[in-house]
């Protein structure tokens, strides 16, 4: 078996949107319905095994609050690669995702592989169409957690497009499309 090849890895998007989850259920194929904030960053280690190489990624979970705005540089510096996520419930989150990709595509490391991952995706109800985006005033309260989508899959994807950027949408609490962020980030690493 070959050497794994070790790969830094950072989340960085609003609070809340789920980066901590996301990593949860990949590393531990688990969800916690109230998980507390991240207090700086947090440090995790998942392996994903390809046809042909074993990637272990070293994974900085950072913490989406502002007052922990100003760590976020050192997490990204040296990255080769960043998961930026943002919540499809919510504009704000997608506009603050845009705003790390800017800074990334400014700051980080020249060819630092960028996902971008719309998370939450079971709060939405699939049958509905998509609500115009900010239109929260014509959101109706439905049963259970279900809630509106703020940023439909087309908006999302073409930004990610344009940018050059890996696109994903994700729960972290059913775990749907989780794994595959992190393959195709590791598809990408080229081999050494
Ligand atoms: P910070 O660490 O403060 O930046 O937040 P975070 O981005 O790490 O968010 P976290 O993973 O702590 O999740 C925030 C809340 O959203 C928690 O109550 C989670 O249970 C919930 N949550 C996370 N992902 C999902 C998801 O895919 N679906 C649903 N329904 N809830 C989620
Ligand atoms: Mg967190």
């Amino acid at each position: 078996t070959q050497k794994p090849v070790q790969v830094k890895l950072v989340l960085l998007g609003e609070a809340a949107v789920g980066k901590s989850s996301v990593v949860l259920r990949f590393v531990q194929n688990d969800f916690q319905e109230y998980k507390e904030p991240t207090i700086g960053a947090a440090f995790l280690t998942q392996k994903c095994r390809l046809e042909d190489k074993v990637i272990k990624f070293e994974i900085w979970d950072t913490a989406g609050q502002e007052r922990f705005r100003s760590l976020a540089p050192m997490y990204y510096r040296n990255a080769l690669s960043a998961v930026v996520v943002y919540d499809i419930t919510s504009s704000s989150s997608f506009d603050k995702a845009k705003s790390w990709v800017k800074e990334l595509q400014r700051q980080a490391s020249p060819n630092v592989i960028i996902a971008l991952v719309g998370n939450k995706l079971d709060l939405v109800d699939g049958s509905h169409e998509e609500d115009e985006e900010g239109d929260d005033a014509t959101a109706t309260p439905t049963a259970g957690q279900e809630q509106s989508r703020a940023i439909s899959r087309d908006e999302a994807q073409a930004y990610a497009e344009e940018s050059n950027l890996l696109f994903f949408e994700t729960s972290a609490k059913t775990g749907e499309g989780v794994v595959e962020v992190f393959t195709e980030i590791a598809k990408k690493i080229p081999l050494e």
